[in-house]
């Protein structure tokens, strides 16, 4: 990833969706006065029906897309999550997986391998994604890598109404979620508006009707102006999750920070980027529709989401320690073992997903649990939870 002011010119035909997301969002300012806050700005960019740019069709994940994620590094990121439910899925009789927002697919069909291999697998593997066309590619991907272990996969459009029993898993799902943005000046806290100008959209500012919460998450200490962010639906969607879960874990990996890290006086900016072919960029209002827009986790909001919910805090590390932990050496070396020719490639891989200064200290797991009491394999060493 890399920040740039060049970015590469998007085609004719992706410049003619993104002109028809263009003018519903211009219809939507309209409708509500002339401005729209920038939390119904990112959710209607990502999520439109038929034009947002998680359901319209793009090639998002990959090296075609926009972005790649840990499961497409390498599998041995989603062997040793498989580690770690094997851990709950021996505990818990007939329970299964859910994994929301699965991406290419790629995660479900190796978790599903390593679990075959370690003859624990689960009752059913459900899918819930918001995305049709990245449900479409799930199908794809499962049918070429598991087309044996398919009978167990089943897709979902809602959570489960019936009590669910094993493992909810979200990989970069937070991240991706609509933010509020806010502005602290000498003169208060306001929410950041999207409003419609002859050159294209741009910001204003309104009073924030949450200047008291917002302030709450802040330092004494700002350095003025500071913008950055907060997820108006975590605690909500945290609730879903624990409401449907009877008895297992919650599994959230993301990028993200302890609250005193993510508003920090020094991040004045906030955390929110964008992502266009591999191109990072701070700039959410240009060519809706066709490129990402996302911003870091505050897992001390997930935490206190999740307590509130009922459920317990079981273990917050960071990725490397995570992946270490659930026996990560261990696939690496059998790994090598198999296929002895692949060992720079291997080597590649681990480093990106466990050094510090890749994906290894940026990322975070969280698991939240509920009826679940042992403790969880991958948070064996390195616990982070007096830090939250
Ligand atoms: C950045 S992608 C990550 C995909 C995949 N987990 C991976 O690691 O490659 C985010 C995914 O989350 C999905 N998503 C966003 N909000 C969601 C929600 N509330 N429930 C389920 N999926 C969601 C999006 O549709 C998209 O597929």
């Amino acid at each position: 990833m890399r920040f740039t002011d060049t970015l590469p010119i998007p085609s004719a035909a992706a410049l003619a969706h993104s002109a028809q997301l263009v003018e519903r969002l211009q219809h939507k300012i309209h409708q509500h006065g002339g401005a729209i806050s920038f939390y119904e700005f990112m959710q209607t960019a990502l999520y439109e029906p038929g034009l947002g740019y998680y359901v319209a069709g793009l090639r998002k994940i990959g090296a075609e897309g926009d972005f790649v994620t840990a499961p497409e590094i390498s599998p041995l990121f989603s062997h040793s999550i498989a580690n770690q439910c094997a851990q709950l899925l021996t505990e818990l009789p007939n329970s299964s997986i859910l994994e929301l927002g699965a991406g290419s697919g790629r995660m479900a069909a190796q978790i599903l391998l390593r679990l075959e291999q370690l003859a624990c697998l689960p009752e059913y593997y459900f899918i819930l994604d918001l995305s049709p066309d990245l449900q479409a590619r799930q199908r794809e991907t499962l049918a070429a890598d598991v087309p044996h272990l398919l009978s167990k996969v089943q897709w979902l459009n809602r959570l489960p109404t019936a009590p669910f029993q094993g493992v909810i898993l979200a990989n970069e799902v937070l991240d991706a979620m609509p933010v509020e943005l806010f502005t602290v000046t000498d003169a208060g806290i306001a929410t950041v508006q999207v409003v419609v100008q002859p050159e294209g959209f741009s910001f204003t500012t309104d009073d924030s009707q949450q200047a008291a919460d917002i302030e709450k998450l802040l330092a004494n200490d700002l350095v003025l102006p500071y913008t950055s962010e907060f997820n108006p639906a975590l605690a909500a969607w945290i609730h879903s999750l624990a409401d449907c879960l009877a008895a297992g874990a919650l599994l959230l990996i993301d990028y993200g920070y302890e609250r005193a890290d993510y508003y920090q006086p020094e991040r004045n900016q906030g955390t929110l980027v964008c992502h266009y072919q591999h191109r990072v960029h701070a700039n959410p209002l240009i060519y809706p529709g066709l490129q990402d827009i996302t911003a870091s986790v505050d897992f001390t909001a997930v935490a206190e989401a999740g307590l509130a919910a009922g459920l317990d805090l079981a273990g917050y590390t960071t990725q490397a320690a995570f992946l270490l932990n659930c026996g990560l050496e261990d696939l690496f070396i059998a790994a090598l073992q198999t296929n002895p020719q692949a060992s720079y490639h291997l080597a590649q891989q681990i480093r990106t997903l466990s050094l510090p200064a890749e994906m290894g200290e940026r990322f975070k797991v969280m698991a939240l649990t509920k009826g679940f009491t042992p403790p969880l394999l991958g948070f064996r060493l390195g616990d982070r939870q007096h830090r939250l």
